[in-house]
């Protein structure tokens, strides 16, 4: 709901529990006076507006406006700057109107001379208190080169302390939580890679150093951008904080020219009471119901060829491994990397999307034909925006790809980018996937990314034009092949973000397959994303990538709290372990409705010897409950571990054993899991209430 108050020229939005409260001052600064707990027209009436003490050569707006343009007296971090074409760069923004439905609002600017319109556009739910946030810059004098178009800055009320959450992450590490007390000055995360990236996720959380999974109040944003971004999290010495997050990075510009106008993604913002948890589990619904394009769908639990065969892949090898999986109970058989072009290494056949004439010579309909006879669907996967210099493609095409002359060429993994920014590019790409699903019978396309950008330039449309192309291929090939479904990858983690989560299902976490590792992964991963979307693999052991040796039910317990996946090298297996697979897949399948749609409850972080995890199902009637204790100290015996969000008095039966439980025991004296003795145990509880 919005509300507007045209004589104190004051605005409220509301969703079901939190208020956003913007007034214009004298100089038609937005000066944000409210995000917090809901509020009345008449409540936000009686706010008084944010005058720090006065300070001579101190912009009193400075930290508390909405829209912060950069000019006057205003030194901190503007979420808007400009150049003009005759070099002035100061803005100085009239409000020019606004426009309202009971959902979104405009609140529209000019500056008082340059003919440079902004508008702040902001978007509310009826059943979620996420705000959507985003800015239009309409250019109609000379060319104007922005600086910086923040797609929001979110303003926070006086908090006691400021504590900052985020992920920091590396390839095979990725979303790993990181929480400690803001600094003074700028705190700046960013990716200047042309991905989202693994060493930082475009999200951040801010609280007053005192909220723990349950309780107090957390303030977060998060963007909707699969390229380079910036977030900032300001903290000013008169105790103002501000997060303010955008496409692009520095110190990467864009010309608007006459006539031009720049919308920048979404920056979504969230005010919850009860913790961490509380605003994840917003986040999550919020994806649920408004980002992803069929929420409602479950996940399939997928075979994965990659760990199992890397690129020594077979028409006899890839149906080996399909009859096994399917055995196992698994829906959705995945052939990776190594099946097209020359592509029997990682130098090769990147760019030549047709079946390696050796390796099936009779193209693939054989392979997806007996994968959906054994009752699986079928995925491929892509690596559409990639060229390897050793490639038809390239050699046709060598001026496609991003690089500069007299620059050395970086090929990371042996290849390049190709230039989506340009149509022609673009347009190739989207014929060739189209004509790939219309020839073969391909239910999901594994889309990975595997190297940033390097040596680009001088068109700085590339940053934005090749993410704002690749969404648009995404969109033409689901809206023409609507039974595909998508897996966004960039070397695991890379690309996850509320932007391309508009296009795809779900997403490959992380290359990390390793148990113990993937448990803080998934932490963090859970801190925004749902785990309706969080691809997690069951592969070897000792695992190929950490050495660890870990029991085959602890990998599927760690597995089974996102979209279970099979990645390893079944034809190693031996009859028991294949057995046990499959108890574990059909176990999960029984959870899986809770796990991918119901409210997750991360009760013990897994940092400590113990950690657990609780999924509700929406109704309340259900609940999965994963535990890992991953190394057994002292002999101790384990503590119960209260569940959440109980009917009290309800009775709940333990659906593997008959056990009953009481909800008011559950809630104080918790679960105690069955482990058995030693390191690495693990349970999967499934209680459904009587
Ligand atoms: C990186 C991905 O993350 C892996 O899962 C695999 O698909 C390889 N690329 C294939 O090259």
């Amino acid at each position: 709901m919005i509300h507007h108050d045209a004589e104190r020229r004051l605005w409220v939005l509301s969703g079901p529990s939190c208020s956003y409260v913007v007034r214009l001052d004298d100089a038609d600064r937005p000066r944000v006076l409210h995000w917090g707990r809901r509020l009345t027209a008449e409540q936000a009436a009686s706010l008084l507006p944010p005058e720090p003490p006065y300070r001579p050569v101190e912009d009193s707006a400075e930290g508390t406006c909405d829209l912060a343009a950069a000019g006057g007296l205003s030194y901190g971090d503007a979420g808007l700057r400009v150049r003009f074409a005759d070099g002035t760069r100061d803005l100085e923004l009239v409000h020019t109107g606004h426009h309202r439905t009971d959902r979104e609002l405009v609140l529209a600017y000019a500056d008082r001379h340059y003919p440079l319109a902004v508008e702040c556009h902001y978007r509310l739910y009826d059943d979620s208190d996420v705000i959507e946030r985003h800015l239009v810059v309409r250019n109609a004098g000379e060319p104007v080169t922005v600086v910086r178009a923040d797609s929001a800055t979110w303003v926070l009320p006086r908090l006691n302390d400021y504590r900052l959450s985020s992920v920091r992450g590396q390839w095979g590490a990725e979303t790993r939580l990181h929480r400690a007390g803001l600094p003074y000055g700028e705190t700046v995360l960013t990716s200047r890679r042309g991905v989202t990236s693994h060493q930082a996720n475009p999200w951040a959380m801010v609280d007053d150093g005192t909220a723990g999974e349950e309780h107090a109040a957390v303030y977060s944003c998060a963007l909707a951008w699969s390229g380079s971004w910036r977030l900032t999290a300001q903290r000013l010495p008169a105790e103002r904080v501000t997060l303010s997050a955008g496409a692009g990075h520095d110190p990467v510009t864009f010309e608007l020219g006459t006539g031009e106008e720049l919308v920048t993604p979404v920056c979504a913002g969230l005010y919850a009471e009860g913790g961490f948890g509380a605003a994840g589990r917003a986040w999550h619904d919020y994806q649920l119901r408004h980002v992803l394009p069929h929420p409602g769908e479950t996940r399939p639990v997928l075979y994965n060829s990659w760990e199992a065969t890397g690129f020594e892949v077979s028409l006899e090898g890839q149906t080996r491994l399909a009859e096994l999986a399917a055995r196992m109970g698994v829906e959705l058989f995945v052939m990776d990397d190594g099946w097209f072009g020359a592509r029997t290494h990682d130098a090769a056949g990147l760019g030549d999307w047709r079946p390696n004439p050796r390796r099936f010579p009779d193209g693939l309909a054989p392979l997806i034909d007996r994968v959906h006879e054994l009752g699986m669907r079928f995925g491929l996967w892509v690596e559409p925006e990639m060229v390897n210099p050793d490639s038809d493609l390239y050699r046709a095409h060598p001026d496609w790809v991003v690089h500069r002359p007299h620059r050395t060429r970086t090929e990371h993994r042996n290849q390049l980018v190709l230039d989506l920014s340009r149509p022609q590019v673009a347009d190739w790409l989207y014929r060739t996937l189209d004509e790939l699903l219309a020839k073969n019978d391909i239910d999901f396309l594994k889309w990975d990314m595997n190297r940033p950008f390097t040596e680009a330039g001088p068109d700085e449309r590339l940053w934005t034009g090749h993410v704002h192309a690749l969404y648009d291929v995404l969109d033409r090939l689901r809206a023409g092949h609507p039974q595909v479904r998508v897996e966004s990858c960039s070397s695991g983690g890379g690309r996850v973000d509320l932007g391309i989560l508009r296009r795809t299902d779900q997403v490959w976490t992380s290359d990390n397959t390793d148990a113990l590792d993937r448990l803080e992964i998934q932490h963090g991963f859970s801190q925004l994303y749902p785990a309706r979307v969080m691809g997690a693999w069951v592969t070897d052991s000792p695992n190929p990538y950490t050495g660890r040796e870990v029991p085959l039910d602890f990998r599927f317990h760690v597995a089974m709290a996102g979209v279970l996946g099979v990645g390893g090298t079944l034809t190693d297996w031996s009859e028991a372990e294949l057995a046990r697979a499959a108890e574990l897949v059909a176990a999960y399948k029984r959870i899986r409705p809770i796990v991918q749609h119901g409210r997750q409850y991360r009760l013990l972080p897994p940092d400590g010897e113990l950690s657990a995890v609780q999924y509700l199902a929406r109704d309340g009637a259900q609940v999965a409950f994963l535990a890992f204790r991953r190394a057994r100290r002292f002999g101790h015996a384990e503590p119960g571990i209260p569940l959440r969000d109980l009917d009290p008095g309800a009775r709940y039966r333990d659906a593997a054993t008959g056990r009953i439980h009481h909800g008011a025991v559950l809630l104080s004296h918790g679960l105690f899991p069955d482990l058995a003795p030693g390191d690495y145990a693990s349970a999967m509880v499934h209680l459904i209430r009587e």
